[in-house]
């Protein structure tokens, strides 16, 4: 069987940034609040007709160049987005026609915050079993779209923007994908969600005054839940690689809020040098959050050839899960 090499990353931001001194005239909130709570100072926001497919746009054409993969070579795209370009088609179609990938077979997958992670488990069957030779993982996102901005709880958190990555088989060791683990808890879908705007609920203009077309959540179960299962999923992939915290040399955790990944830092007695972070500049970019952190990890030069990484993810569901990188 082969392996699943990451062949190359790419990220991309909107250019117009939201510090937290611009939230405070919009709710009432202030930099000290934000930042304490969350470690966030500012985040990116679409411009007027800037899109999903536009961020992902970017960043595959970054991460396809890295890889040195052309449009017609890929066979699958797949991307995650909890906040899909249109109800129908697929982001995943909008991209295609952008980047011209017109041999690919392509579809989205909505698993909140951990779809990248998701898609690169699926991603990484079809290589490992020689189904697929090229595959295109893009987690884009327009969270500044579905926030309700009188809810400061939960706007000052999120931000939009887009990281990718090319996948394809290899029989050498090098920037291989060693594992994935995937968790999912669906009986606690109530804690993080948009209650209205599906088909099992009715658009009425008492929901929309409710601001339930918007994201809705219960702040502190979420951060329990968070550091929790984030936690348990990084034991579970050290454990069976038969690794432990020492042999890790960069841990990317999903990009929520600072004190969540120190939290889990300390349970797992991880050396904070060895944690990526980049929330501070971008804020939660859900599905975006994990191949945005890797691919600036990268090309700062934080990973490097011989490196282990391991990534966690968490997100609304619950979804969770981690993964194994030899880089
Ligand atoms: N600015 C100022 N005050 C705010 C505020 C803001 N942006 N948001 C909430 N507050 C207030 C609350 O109204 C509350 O006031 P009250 O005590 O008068 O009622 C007070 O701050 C404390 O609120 P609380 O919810 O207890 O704060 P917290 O310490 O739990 O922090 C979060 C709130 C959202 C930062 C924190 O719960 C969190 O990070 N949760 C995880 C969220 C997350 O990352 N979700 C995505 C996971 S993928």
């Amino acid at each position: 069987m082969k392996k699943t090499k990451i062949l190359g990353t790419g990220s991309y931001v909107p250019k117009k940034v939201l510090t937290n001194e611009d939230l405070s005239r919009i709710v009432d909130t202030d930099n000290e609040w934000i930042y304490s709570r969350t470690g966030i100072k500012e985040r990116r926001m679409v411009a007027e007709g800037e899109t999903g497919s536009d961020l992902a746009y970017h960043s595959s054409l970054k991460a396809m160049e890295a890889a040195h993969t052309a449009a017609d070579q890929l066979d699958m795209i797949i991307v995650a987005t909890l906040t899909p370009e249109k109800r129908l088609p697929a982001t995943a179609c909008l991209l295609q026609d952008k980047l011209k990938a017109k041999n690919a077979c392509v579809y989205d997958i909505n698993v909140a915050c951990s779809g990248f992670v998701y898609g690169l488990s699926i991603a990484d069957q079809y290589i490992k079993t020689e189904s697929m030779n090229r595959i295109l993982v893009v987690g884009t996102e327009v969270m500044t779209k579905i926030l309700n901005w009188k809810d400061r709880s939960t706007c000052v958190l999120f931000g939009d923007g887009s990281g990718a990555a090319v996948l394809g088989p290899t029989d050498q060791s090098e920037r291989v994908l060693l594992s994935t683990h995937l968790f999912s808890n669906g009986s606690l879908y109530h804690l993080l969600e948009i209650p209205a705007g599906g088909t099992g609920t009715e658009w009425t203009p008492d929901a929309f005054e409710r601001g339930d077309h918007l994201v809705k959540m219960k702040g502190k179960e979420v951060f329990r839940e968070a550091v929790e299962s984030m936690s348990s999923a990084c034991e579970i992939a050290l454990q069976k690689a038969n690794l432990t915290i020492p042999d890790i040399d960069v841990f990317i955790p999903h990009q929520a809020n600072s004190r969540i990944i120190y939290a889990i830092a300390k349970r797992l007695h991880f050396p904070e040098e060895k944690i990526f972070i980049n929330v501070d500049k971008y804020g939660n970019t859900s599905g975006a959050s994990i191949p945005i952190a890797l691919d600036e990890a990268v090309r700062q030069g934080k990973i490097k050839s011989g490196h282990k990484v391991l990534i966690a993810t968490f997100g609304a569901g619950f979804a969770w899960g981690s993964a194994l990188i030899q880089w």
